[in-house]
């Protein structure tokens, strides 16, 4: 079988296999894609054109357990393929923590164009999981001291060997804490993507989340329980004229509608995605009654 058409009969597979496409992908083609080029090692800048060959028998049969696992067990493709990618870099990525996909990808990339009023010498990256942002952050910013915080020992394992596989580790430190609780200091950003989806939300999930862990997703109070600890808490732990940005994704209408007086600013992209609000220390310090 040639590669081309492994991959087009693949597509159409998952197409008639109802699957979500939510994972690093939007589509049954890229997902197929995603799948069979990772699997034998195809640079994804290989078009299907040039990349078309035979497979031999032991591709065709490791790429049929994949597909199996894929449309049978509905795994997400970076957890069967181990590595998931973000900001153009790659990730090591096991149920460990959650995949990584958030739309804050496209601000790393342009460096909080317009949000920020230099680049930052210090980074949190909160709610860290694999520490994708945070690191990729530090990819980004060069010179910036960068801290990932996760309350799941786990995540920070997985978050330390994707450090070091970018060679970050000089600068880049894993600290296990509940939200703020161990952190000391202060820092000129503050990125999160922290669990928001309410419990009645993530029962109506597609399978595929069910293969994520549940600690990253589960926020209480409709979702805003976390996401709101952190608008009250973060103003204590940014310099003067530091910046908070979170991804609150599903819950941003709810934030948005019980935090009616604040002025959060909700970020616009130009590459898909939404749910994202910037606010200055400033503010969550004016508006700090109504946060409560
Ligand atoms: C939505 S995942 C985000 C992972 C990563 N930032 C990303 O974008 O892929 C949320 C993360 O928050 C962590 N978490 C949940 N509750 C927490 C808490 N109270 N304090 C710190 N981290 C928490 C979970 O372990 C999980 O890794």
């Amino acid at each position: 079988m040639r590669l081309q058409q492994y991959i087009s009969n693949t597509a159409a597979d998952f197409e008639s296999a109802d699957l979500c496409f939510a994972h690093g992908t939007g589509n049954a083609l890229d997902e197929s894609v995603y799948l069979v080029y990772g699997s034998l090692g195809i640079d994804y800048g290989l078009s299907l054109e040039l990349a078309d060959r035979d497979l031999d028998e032991e591709e065709v049969r490791l790429l049929d357990e994949r597909v199996s696992r894929r449309i049978r067990n509905r795994e997400p493709v970076a957890y069967i393929l181990g590595e998931a990618w973000f900001c153009g870099l790659p990730f090591h990525c096991d149920p460990r923590a959650l995949i990584p996909r958030s739309p804050i990808a496209e601000l790393i990339m342009n460096g909080f164009a317009g949000l920020l009023q230099g680049a930052p010498s210090r980074i949190m990256d909160l709610c860290t999981g694999s520490g994708c942002i945070g690191i990729a952050c530090a990819m980004n910013f060069p010179t910036a001291s960068v801290d990932l915080v996760d309350i799941d020992e786990l995540c920070l394992q997985l978050a330390s060997a994707n450090s070091d596989r970018h060679g970050t580790s000089d600068r880049v430190r894993v600290l296990q804490s509940d939200l703020f609780e161990r952190v000391s200091g202060r820092y000129e950003l503050i990125v999160t993507n922290p669990p928001y989806v309410s419990a009645a939300e993530i029962k109506s999930l597609p399978a595929e989340f069910e293969h994520e862990p549940g600690l990253g997703l589960l926020s209480e109070e409709d979702g805003l329980q976390i996401p709101l600890r952190i608008l009250r808490q973060a103003a204590d732990y940014l310099e003067e004229h530091g910046l908070l940005v979170m991804e609150v994704g599903y819950s941003a209408e709810r934030l948005a509608e019980r935090l009616r007086d604040v002025p959060l600013l909700w970020l616009e992209f130009e590459q898909g995605g939404e749910g994202v609000m910037a606010i200055t220390r400033e503010q969550l310090q004016h508006y700090r009654e109504q946060l409560n």
